[in-house]
């Protein structure tokens, strides 16, 4: 329980642009005293109120994926609410050896993670609970992914099971692509563990949306639904990344399609996680497919989404500690909104967020570090623009240099979607790093009017 609720501090487990973006909001808030990030980057090295826990080793490496690290860390730090950036932590259980110990921790415990750390989990809950998704089969062996591929037909989804840093996933145009990345993921173990068992899914056609929702395990207030570019280049083309970009509210998905999403989607699967005595509690993320039947789940994620947080927080007008607090609490969300006598969803700018990624020569294959990024500072007094780092850090002689895959998320506000765009692409313009490419088309679709 925190002493005093109005001088909290926060660790948070991460250093990408999603953590850069939480900690920036949550250091806005009035009830934050100060965001201790671990590892963090560059970026919330500068932010105000923020400090960066990078040499927190004693004997070996602080490991975020060690319950007992983060158990130990939060501990050191009295940390009054302690908030898990990615996946990985959350799958390996440090909310639940956390709150066993009497902390506070926003994101899910393990039991509730399996949403994302087990798609054939996943998988069957939805079909338990007529989640709308692709019809699917879960195989435990080469034979039997590949007599699934033939009842279904190609294309033909194959992925594994286990979390594999978002590469598990292989849309298969025929038979042959379909019957190699079985091989590659049961036979040559090429995600582990995590590709030991595979689930073969129906190929869907449509746009992608994702809607993320805030939840205690019992309200869930959804954000608007926001776009990501997977691809590396402008087009849609090139291999799939992390994410070169998104924007928010992306208008493909309109209020009706927000309504079913939240009733037919968010809501059922709360409801049903608590039912089955895993109540889930953070940010629920469920990637969509818009199909000509409707909206059909493609994933859920337990965590923000990245880059789709850089753009959905500067749009919250809500206090984020404050949401977050009661989330941690369990069911707080309800008694927030009595207290406040009004409805139950989240007070949102009606401005568009459009966040470009500039990310390193050769990502997503190799790429080099080290390399000196000019013009953050002129590029970052522009109005509406906020760039939050991701792979960066600071050398020994205090210069910002290049430290990952995706090394900027440069952001941009504005009270169109068009314009959002061009303020996003005037900073861009300013930054240079040696072999800097970003996409140059993000949110082009959604302007062109063929949706988002
Ligand atoms: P996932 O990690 O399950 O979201 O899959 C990663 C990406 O693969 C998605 O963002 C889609 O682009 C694609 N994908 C996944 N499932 C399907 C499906 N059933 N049909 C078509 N594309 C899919
Ligand atoms: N933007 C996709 C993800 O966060 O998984």
């Amino acid at each position: 329980m925190p002493q005093d609720p109005q001088n909290l501090k926060v660790l948070l487990i991460g250093g990408g642009g999603r953590e850069h973006a939480i900690a920036w909001k949550l250091a806005e808030s009035p009830l934050v005293s100060h965001v201790f990030c671990a590892p963090g980057n560059a970026g919330t090295a500068h932010e105000p109120f923020v400090t960066n826990l990078d040499t927190v080793a004693e004997e070996r490496p602080f490991d975020p994926k060690n319950p007992q690290d983060v158990l130990l860390l939060a501990r050191r730090l009295k940390a009054d609410l302690v908030v898990v950036g990615p996946e990985d932590p959350l799958a390996a259980g440090v909310t639940d050896v956390l709150t066993e110990a009497g902390l506070r921790v926003f994101g899910p415990t393990r039991s509730a993670a399996r949403l994302e750390s087990s798609k054939s989990f996943a998988k069957a809950f939805m079909s338990r609970h007529r989640i709308p998704t692709a019809r699917f089969e879960v195989a435990e062996t080469p034979q039997s992914a590949i007599s699934a591929v033939n009842r279904f037909g190609t294309p033909v989804v194959v992925k594994a099971d286990g979390l594999a840093a978002g590469k598990g996933v292989t849309v298969a145009p025929d038979r042959s692509a379909a019957e190699l990345s079985i091989h590659e993921a049961m036979e040559e173990s090429a995600f582990g563990e995590a590709g030991r068992r595979v689930v073969i899914e129906e190929y869907l056609e449509g746009q992608e949306v994702s809607v993320l929702g805030i939840t205690d395990g019992d309200t869930v207030l959804p954000f608007p639904p926001a776009q990501d570019h997977k691809r590396v280049f402008s087009g849609d083309s090139g291999p799939n990344t992390g994410g070169m970009g998104a924007y928010c509210p992306a208008p493909v998905l309109g209020p009706a399609g927000q309504d079913f999403v939240r009733s037919h989607v968010l809501e059922p699967t709360i409801r049903a996680m608590a039912a089955e005595g895993a109540p889930f509690r953070g940010v629920l993320y469920a990637g969509l497919m818009l199909t000509r039947d409707g909206p059909r789940v493609l994933e859920f994620n337990c965590r923000f989404g990245d880059p789709e947080t850089q753009v959905i927080l500067p749009l919250l007008n809500d206090d984020l500690a404050e949401l977050m607090m009661a989330v941690a609490a369990g069911s707080g969300l309800r008694r927030r909104a009595r207290a406040r006598d009004r409805d139950r969803g989240l007070d949102l700018s009606p401005r568009s967020a459009v966040c470009v990624v500039m990310a390193s020569g050769g990502y997503p294959g190799r790429y080099e570090t080290g390399k000196v990024i000019d013009g953050l500072e002129v590029a970052s007094v522009r109005s509406g623009v906020k760039i939050f780092h991701a792979g960066t850090k600071v050398t020994g002689r205090g210069r910002v240099v290049t430290s990952g895959g995706r090394v900027l998320n440069v952001v941009a506000t504005a009270p169109t979607l068009a314009a959002a765009v061009k303020e996003a692409y005037k900073a861009v313009a300013l930054i240079r790093f040696e072999g800097a490419h970003f996409r140059t088309d993000i949110a082009a679709r959604a302007l062109s009017g063929s949706g988002g």
